[in-house]
């Protein structure tokens, strides 16, 4: 099965993490199904995750590329670099890099494009915050992100798509799973019906996601995987999210 649950460690971790991480993950995971896991540490970790996790089939990707290929852009990482490291897929547009990086539509499609051009998957984020939520907005935010990110894409390109309320990131609450179903459904049928030449392999769920309400979300048809934040940073949390994935999957 491809890319369907995804660990998001933002901005943590060093080489101790690494290797503690794994040994728990290992100790608890009971499937054989790996390829469905990727994990987005800091890149400077790659290379040490790689060792760590071995030729599991764990797929290792990147958090944010660079808008551009090459040139005057200081601090920043290329799609061409990552491809060159192996690594398989990138985070795109999370709402944390439109918040604090300021981060535009416009930039978020200009990064689809290059990750498209070097076979590297993208994993576009997009959310509502809570004020859209609660003005109802939800439905037309997302059309919006969807339809500004994608309008330059080329024909034929490859994508998942992770549904992050903002409201739900890292503060324990999460909309209720039937809610979560109905948005993906859209999700879908926007990019079916809008974008035909775009191959949408998945929509994943991402805030709040534990081993505690993975089965509630697991168990809807259009839920396909998880981006998961706080609860990816603890290998058997991880594990057994992933063990509830396999069993409803
Ligand atoms: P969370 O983060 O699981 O900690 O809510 C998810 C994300 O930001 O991708």
């Amino acid at each position: 099965m491809p890319l369907r649950l995804i660990a998001n460690w933002k901005l943590n971790g060093s080489l101790e993490f690494n290797d503690q991480w794994a040994e728990n993950f290992f100790k608890n995971f009971s499937n054989s199904n790996l390829k469905s896991i990727g994990i987005a540490p800091a890149s400077l970790y790659i290379d040490h995750i790689r060792k760590v996790i071995g030729d599991s089939g764990i797929e290792i990707g990147v958090q944010n590329i660079c808008d551009v290929e090459s040139g005057a852009r200081t601090g920043e990482i290329s799609a061409t670099m990552i491809k060159d490291l192996g690594c398989k897929f990138s985070l795109i547009g999370h709402s944390e890099r439109r918040i604090f990086f300021n981060e535009s539509n416009q930039t978020i499609s200009k990064k689809l494009i290059l990750a498209n051009n070097n076979s590297v998957m993208p994993i576009l984020c997009i959310g509502e915050s809570a004020e859209e939520n609660e003005r109802n907005d939800t439905h037309d935010v997302l059309k919006f992100q969807i339809d500004e990110a994608l309008k330059d894409l080329f024909e034929a390109s490859s994508l998942i798509i992770a549904y992050e309320p903002v409201w739900a990131i890292g503060s324990g609450k999460i909309p209720n799973p039937e809610e979560i179903n109905s948005v993906h459904k859209m999700i879908k049928d926007v990019v079916q019906s809008r974008f035909p030449k775009i191959d949408l392999k998945s929509v994943l769920y991402g805030g709040s996601v534990s081993s505690e309400n993975a089965s509630s979300l697991f168990a809807q048809e259009h839920i396909d995987g998880a981006l998961i934040g706080g609860a990816s940073l603890d290998g058997k949390e991880f594990a057994q999210i992933a063990n509830v994935f396999n069993e409803l999957k």
